[in-house]
């Protein structure tokens, strides 16, 4: 299998003349090499906002490791060598923060800051209630909830392969998490694999897009007029702020219980008890923040995680057959299936890893700078914003031998040559330092639970794209493959 985005060679940044005195002289953005930057747009008409991604891996190939380009109007460093990009998500919140900008639309648009916009001691007081929510235990508690979405989605796949239609993949999968994530996050039995619709998520399907495009508008021209849109995008706000509120109110009667205030079942109750704690610091406006942020944070990142997990594994007849004997040795019936046979899933999860290393679905990430300081060998002032591309060492030939096969075994001890010891260190799929992502292991979990339940009860005859090619990457909160249809058949026994 061949994956068209590799870079064919390593560029070195160019030498630098050593200042008398033997240190080395420091660049400054404007001394990088890049893309020819046009009159007041910069480059940002030499990118496709759905292929940003692939353009600026073409630069880096062609411009180096590090790069100055300008898109929306605003300056950027580039950066692609994995041990930079490590220190500077690590160096955060200090010299480092998410991009404003992020935080501005948001708050603009009338929702609350949750953890993944907040800065500073909001931030570390808000990472602190969201983490109780995130301990292991607690995860685990989430279980049987998510077997319950599992088995409706089982359904849904048996219905759809009795009838013969292919299954959307990704809009199926997205059910799947929209009903996992929301019933955590709400305490609510969310419904929409058997019922095709809920309220609150066609209001959400209005805000999440506007977040990406305002967040990419050259003219943020809703701060003076409105278009029908934005008044639509208003009430869905209205409506989604007013739903949480009442979730938090239902939560807090269940909570009067002291047996479930001492083991809490989903996401909402677990914060509001974390922030009940005395000193927490944490109101119920930094609840229903994080109650959005959870939908926002958890929805599609986990969908597209599994769309290309199983792309890549439909691909490879040895690794599905793999996958399924691992799937039979250790699981009997879905509905008894515990956290610990899940975690004795360890091919499957080297193939979680192998697809996020080809197919992140942040394939980058943007920190700002919050002081002067210096990146590398170059100077940047306060305000600058930092690209950090993640699919660059990942894909290297030198780091992965074989870089673009998609090989599982990589990540078990079997084949290690096949890896840099510290492979995960090159591969972030989930950032990395003190704003990893909290939702990982349940993230992990939920892609093991329906890739489990796929292999166990049915074989998957094929997951084809639209003109019979490569997956088409398409750039929107997340890369998420395009067109993707999947055909089943239920397995005998
Ligand atoms: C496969 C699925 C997922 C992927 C690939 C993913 C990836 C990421 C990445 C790359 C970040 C940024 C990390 C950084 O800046 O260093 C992040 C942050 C975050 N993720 Fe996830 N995520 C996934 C699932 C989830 C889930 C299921 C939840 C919660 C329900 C979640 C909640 C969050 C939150 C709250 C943050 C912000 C953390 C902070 O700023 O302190 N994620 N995620």
């Amino acid at each position: 299998m061949k994956l068209s985005f590799l870079p064919v060679s390593r560029h070195t940044a160019p030498a630098h003349p050593p200042q008398p005195g033997g240190t080395p002289r420091l660049r400054r953005l404007r001394d990088l090499p890049g893309p020819p930057q046009w009159p007041l747009v910069g480059n940002t008409l030499q990118v496709q906002l759905d292929k940003v991604h692939q353009d600026v891996e073409k630069w880096v190939q062609q411009y180096g490791p590090m790069l100055h380009v300008r898109l929306g109007g605003f300056p950027l460093l580039v950066v692609s060598d994995h041990e930079l990009i490590a220190t500077l998500l690590r160096d955060r919140p200090d010299t480092f923060r998410r991009p404003s900008r992020m935080q501005q639309i948001m708050s603009e648009m009338g929702i609350q800051d949750g953890v993944f916009v907040a800065e500073g001691e909001h931030w570390a007081k808000q990472r602190r209630m969201v983490m109780a929510s995130f301990a292991p235990g607690q995860v685990r508690a989430y279980l049987p909830a998510l077997l319950k979405v599992a088995a409706r989605l089982r359904g849904r796949f048996e219905r759809a392969a009795a009838r013969g239609t292919p299954i959307e993949l990704q809009a199926d999968l997205m059910r799947f998490t929209v009903d996992a994530i929301s019933g955590l996050a709400f305490g609510m039995d969310v419904n929409t694999i058997e019922s095709n619709d809920d309220v609150i998520q066609r209001h959400l399907d209005q805000i999440f897009p506007t977040i990406w495009r305002r967040a990419h508008a050259i003219v943020p021209y809703w701060k003076w007029f409105k278009l029908p849109r934005d008044r639509r995008l208003d009430r869905s706000v209205k409506v989604v702020n007013t739903a949480i509120r009442g979730y938090i109110a239902d939560a807090r009667l269940r909570l009067q219980d002291q047996a479930r205030r001492a083991a809490p079942h989903n996401l909402l109750e677990a914060m509001i008890v974390a922030a009940d704690e005395p000193g927490s610091g944490m109101s119920d406006d930094d609840v229903a923040g994080n109650v959005f942020t959870m939908l926002l944070a958890g929805e599609d990142t986990t969908a597209t995680s599994l769309s290309w997990m199983l792309y890549l594994m439909s691909r490879e007849p040895q690794t599905l057959q793999r996958a399924r004997q691992e799937v039979e040795h250790c699981l009997g019936d879905l509905q008894a299936w515990t956290a610990d046979d899940l975690g004795r899933l360890d091919y499957l999860e080297a193939c979680i890893h192998e697809s996020m290393r080809l197919k992140p679905v942040g394939p980058f990430n943007v920190v700002e700078a919050l002081k002067d300081t210096v990146v590398g060998d170059v100077q940047i002032r306060a305000g600058t914003s930092v690209l950090l591309l993640m699919r660059h060492d990942t894909v290297r030939e030198e780091a992965f031998p074989q870089a673009e096969r998609f090989m599982p075994e990589r990540w078990l001890d079997e084949a290690t040559h096949l890896a840099p010891q510290h492979a995960k260190r090159v591969s972030m799929p989930f950032g990395a330092g003190p704003r990893i992502c909290p939702g990982r292991y349940l993230a992990l979990l939920e892609i093991k639970l329906v890739a489990a339940m796929l292999l166990q009860h049915f074989d998957i005859l094929g997951i084809d794209t639209p003109d019979g090619r490569e997956a088409d990457e398409h750039m929107a909160l997340t890369m998420v493959p395009v067109g993707l249809k999947m055909r089943l058949r239920p397995r005998q026994g």
